[in-house]
């Protein structure tokens, strides 16, 4: 079956194993935290979701484990609205992130990614197939280079914008970067793919934008052949940034989707990230459409209060 949607998300799926700590362990040191909870995560199931709560039509292209972990993710995401119809089982576990939140919302993850490296490219290639009218497709790291290269192919061939969403950060090939509407790294994620040569040397690969997320400090938005342009924060009380990201790529890709500009589509991202900061767990946190506005409504376009 082909899935209906208008943004697809090509990434991962996982079950985040995550423990509350006063501060985030530093090299060889043990520190002790809240009780375990288990929730459903993944960048590519969250930023899926996201879209989903958002309002758009979701699907998403992943590799579950045969276990229960992934019977019950897909059950998760239908029950979510995202349409599972190109989510493959593979022969392997279902992978696992293990997310330390520490008292000011910051994490550390680290992800046993099983299932998630056995997304082949022929998988993306046939659940993007299917998916004709989706315009946007949103990509993550936490699959294998060549699912990775397919979803870009996928998107040179049939002019889809493709959001990248670059974590775990890895160098990617020009035939990745060239494609990307807009590639949403934070500092170090930048650094990791270009180096000293920074947004420009992105940009430089043919990539139309770079959108690098700052926290607190914003969003700063690169474009070729513009002056770069700083979106302000929007005001969070901030708890748990573990989905922040995916909140944010989701929202960029909707408001992309819905004809808006790079500049009011990084806004609505980022209102959708700092939302995603005020509770905990990745999941659980993703805001609605109507939070979403509401905060856009409040805040727009200064953010001075
Ligand atoms: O971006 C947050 C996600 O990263 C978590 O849900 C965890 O699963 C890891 O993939």
């Amino acid at each position: 079956m082909s899935p209906a949607a208008d943004i697809v998300v090509v990434g991962s799926a996982n079950v985040d194993l995550v423990i509350r700590v006063a501060r985030l362990p530093g090299a060889g040191e043990t520190v002790t935290g809240d009780d375990l909870q288990r929730d459903f995560g993944g960048k590519g199931a969250n930023a899926a979701v996201a879209a989903a709560r958002l309002g758009a039509r979701a699907a998403l292209v992943a590799a579950l484990g045969n276990d229960a972990d992934g019977a019950a993710i897909r059950e998760d995401l239908s029950a979510h609205g995202v349409d599972t119809s190109a989510v493959v089982t593979a022969d392997g576990p279902t992978g696992v992130a293990t997310v330390l939140v520490d008292a000011a919302g910051e994490n550390a993850i680290a992800v046993a990614s099983g299932a998630n490296l056995l997304l082949e490219g022929v998988d993306v290639r046939a659940g993007l197939a299917g998916a004709d009218g989706a315009t946007v497709v949103v990509v993550d790291l936490e699959i294998g280079g060549d699912a990775v290269l397919a979803a870009a192919e996928h998107c040179r061939a049939n002019g889809c914008r493709m959001v990248l969403d670059p974590g775990p950060a890895r160098p990617l090939p020009e035939a990745v970067l060239r494609v990307a509407t807009v590639i949403t790294p934070n500092r170090g994620e930048l650094e990791v793919l270009a180096g000293s040569g920074g947004a420009a040397s992105l940009l430089a690969t043919g990539a139309e934008a770079v959108a690098v997320t700052l926290g607190g400090e914003g969003v700063e938005l690169h474009e070729a052949g513009a002056a770069p342009l700083r979106v302000p924060a929007f005001p969070a009380a901030a708890v748990d940034t573990t989905g922040a990201g995916d909140a944010f790529a989701a929202g960029v890709a909707v408001a992309l989707h819905e004809g808006r500009s790079l500049a009011d589509a990084v806004a609505f991202g980022a209102a959708s990230g700092a939302l995603a900061t005020e509770s905990h767990g990745a999941r659980a946190a993703l805001p609605d459409r109507r939070a979403v506005e509401a905060l856009l409504g409040r805040h727009s376009p200064d953010r001075k209060s």
